[in-house]
């Protein structure tokens, strides 16, 4: 496996009341005193999940209070609302300027993944004197300034965004959709109440919960191939996370699933499955560039992908592929025959049995609901004509087990038509 560094400075608090029972001391230990907070929010939702009445109850009784400053109380509360699901550049740079004007020492974002990356940005960005998009998002350099603190009270499961130091903006623009995962940006706090995901609409959580699973994917199917430690948790992940999308599909109302979807996603992404691995992440960035130019959602984008990348790319990892089948979809060699008898082609067994786990994936995908081919993401003929655009403007990524180069990631779009 690959040399590695492992760190998580995120402190997660799980569990129904979590936000009443800990954002007190979490606050007395982040927010610096005489300063401001600063609550991040996206278009409604958190106002009616609980979750945004949960935080004011305690920081109204801690004092601190949305109206200016009186005798006695220990700082405003400045609302940075409408985060939009895909958050832009000139969003973050609207948060970035109120927190600056507003002195604020300590940002809570309460939502998704949308409102949690932006708000994680806008912490790097406040203090920052030059163009964070430009030296960070783009260029990658090294973070040195001091950032504001960002905790975060998790509404939706999906993105992992809670444990890790990635955040994903839009420059419209360019039409650049970019993640970038610094360490300082991890958030200093996770809330995480699973009775706060029961509003998510069904189809937003067919989206998260496709994106959690893509998480581990991606991660999985890069090198080594071989047997090792991330991948072992990540077989245990991705079974887990199968039997708890079925559970909670049937009973949207399943607490327990719930649950374990809102604590999936956090494993998945806290970078421990990512150990020693390359990390592939190419799905990633060919639904990045789809969502940049057609603002489609991420999970969504995924579903159409993923079966259609893997059966271009399965030969280069084939044991991983054999295992996948093996050891998540409990497939066998009698599986392998029969896939191979009903395709008719000619090939290996193990080739047999790693295209019937891509198989038992697409099966899952269609069974859950979720968008088979880009068509049904809403594409018209207007997308169809730019998909060799949207093709040129993706990344290539360099732990993939074979890289894609722009004339194959244009085949791949087409294929999932
Ligand atoms: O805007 P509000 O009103 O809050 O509504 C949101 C939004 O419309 C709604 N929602 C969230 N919690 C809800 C709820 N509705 C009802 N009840 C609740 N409890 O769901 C909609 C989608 O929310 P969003 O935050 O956009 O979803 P998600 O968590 O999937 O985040 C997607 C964004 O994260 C990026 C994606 O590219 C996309 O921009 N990603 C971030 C990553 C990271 N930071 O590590 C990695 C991912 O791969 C991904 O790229
Ligand atoms: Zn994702």
């Amino acid at each position: 496996m690959d040399n590695f560094r492992w760190e998580c400075r995120t402190k997660v608090r799980f569990g129904t009341g979590c936000v009443r029972e800990y954002l007190e001391e979490l606050v007395k230990e982040y927010a610096p005193a005489g300063s401001n907070i600063m609550i991040g929010l996206g278009g409604g939702s958190a106002k009616k999940n609980g979750a945004y009445d949960d935080v004011m109850g305690v920081l109204g009784s801690m004092g601190y209070s949305p109206d200016a400053r009186s005798d006695g109380a220990k700082g405003r509360v400045v609302e940075f609302s409408g985060i939009m699901p895909n958050p832009t550049l000139a969003k973050m740079l609207e948060g970035a300027k109120l927190a600056r004007e507003n002195n604020v020492g300590l940002i809570i974002a309460v939502g998704g993944g949308s409102v949690m990356d932006c708000c994680k940005a806008v912490s790097a960005q406040t203090r920052y004197d030059g163009d964070a998009w430009e030296d960070f998002w783009m260029q990658g350099k090294p973070m040195r300034h001091s950032i504001i603190p960002c905790g975060v009270v998790v509404t939706m499961p999906a993105t992992g965004s809670e444990v890790n130091g990635c955040a994903v903006l839009t420059n419209e623009e360019t039409r650049i959709k970019c993640d970038r995962d610094y360490p300082e940006m991890n958030p200093v706090f996770a809330l995480m109440d699973p009775g706060y995901t029961l509003s998510m609409p069904i189809r937003q959580m067919r989206a998260g919960t496709f994106d959690i699973l893509s998480h581990i994917m991606e991660t999985y199917f890069s090198f080594p191939v071989e047997g090792n430690p991330a991948d072992d948790v990540s077989e245990g992940l991705m079974k887990g996370l199968i039997r708890d999308f079925r559970a909670a599909l049937s009973s949207p109302q399943d607490l327990q699933a719930r649950s374990n979807i809102m604590w999936t996603a956090s494993l998945a992404e806290n970078r421990i499955i990512k150990t020693g691995k390359s990390k592939d992440f190419q799905a990633h960035n060919m639904e990045h560039q789809l969502s940049a130019y057609t603002g489609c959602n991420h999970g969504e984008g995924l579903a159409a992908l993923h079966p259609v990348y893997y059966r271009h790319i399965y030969k280069a990892g084939l044991p991983k592929f054999v295992s996948f089948a093996r050891n998540v979809w409990g497939l066998t060699d009698e599986d392998a025959i029969r896939y191979k008898e009903s395709s008719g082609a000619d090939m290996s067994d193990d080739e047999a049995l790693a295209l019937a786990g891509i198989e038992a994936l697409a099966d899952l995908i269609q069974e859950a609901g979720l968008p088979t081919r880009l068509r049904e993401l809403g594409f018209g003929e207007e997308e169809k004509k730019i998909l060799p655009e949207i093709a040129a403007s993706c990344s290539i990524s360099s732990g993939a087990l074979r890289p894609v180069d722009t004339a194959e990631i244009l085949e791949i779009y087409e294929e999932c038509w």
